[in-house]
């Protein structure tokens, strides 16, 4: 059946998993992100502040062009913010974004893998991972990693979109997003694109369940799923 050209029976998850290599793609997208990423900023860094995190080590998974963590950075001047992403254009242009925010020795950002994080066992304070989990195929390795690097008491935030949202809502953010990036044809298609790409609440609940990560609270906003660590896990 299909609502407001939305495949609502289209249950299989189309991957989008690969980085985005395109030099001119990848600098739209942080042109775009650097302009309307400040609520999503903003957001998140509630949620971190509700965990009562407010210092230590943190690293930010699939940074793009690092927008997350540059502005966390400054909200949070006593957390120390590494970023990975493992496309190396992204890379380059979450160095320079850092640089032109006057914080490039405040955030070490590196090439690297979600199924293979830098750093020691139990080493972080706080994990953030957002909008990227739809690109991961392998999401319990990433998970597992996940509570591999977190310190007993370490928080985490994973954000991103689901597939089984309501249409209504799909069509709307659409045409929103069409908007928005209308200016690359490529980028413009993009949130369908990643939509299909995400996990159902299900498959993400049975994800988590399957994986070692634990404490953790999985909840939905508007077209978002947010994987949580519960007070539990808190350091407050
Ligand atoms: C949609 S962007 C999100 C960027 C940023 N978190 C944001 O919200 O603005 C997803 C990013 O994940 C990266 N990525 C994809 N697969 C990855 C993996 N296996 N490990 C690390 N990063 C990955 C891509 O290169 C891309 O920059």
């Amino acid at each position: 059946m299909v609502i407001l050209g939305w495949d609502v029976e289209m249950r299989d998850r189309i991957s989008e998993s690969g980085v985005i290599e395109d030099q001119e793609l990848a600098e739209y997208y942080s042109l775009m992100a650097k302009r309307y990423m400040r609520i999503p900023c903003q957001r998140v860094l509630s949620r971190i502040k509700a965990k009562g995190i407010e210092k230590g080590k943190a690293l930010d998974v699939g940074t793009g062009p690092g927008i997350f963590p540059i502005f966390l950075s400054k909200a949070l001047p006593n957390v120390q913010f590494k970023a990975i992403d493992l496309s190396p254009v992204m890379v380059d242009i979450a160095r320079k974004n850092a640089t032109e925010a006057g914080i490039r020795d405040g955030i070490d950002v590196q090439v690297g893998s979600a199924y293979s994080l830098p750093c020691e066992d139990h080493s972080l304070d706080l994990l953030l991972c957002i909008n990227t989990l739809h690109h991961l195929d392998q999401p319990i390795m990433f998970f597992n990693e996940v509570a591999r690097a977190l310190k007993e008491g370490g928080g985490f935030v994973i954000v991103d979109f689901h597939r089984d949202s309501s249409p209504f809502l799909i069509w709307g953010f659409n045409v929103l997003w069409k908007l928005f990036f209308k200016s690359h044809p490529r980028a413009k298609e993009g949130f369908l694109e990643s939509i299909r790409s995400s996990y159902t609440l299900e498959e993400c609940r049975d994800f988590l369940k399957e994986s070692v990560l634990k404490n953790w609270t999985l909840s939905t906003r508007t077209v978002e799923m947010w994987i949580e660590s519960t007070p539990a896990q808190n350091n407050g």
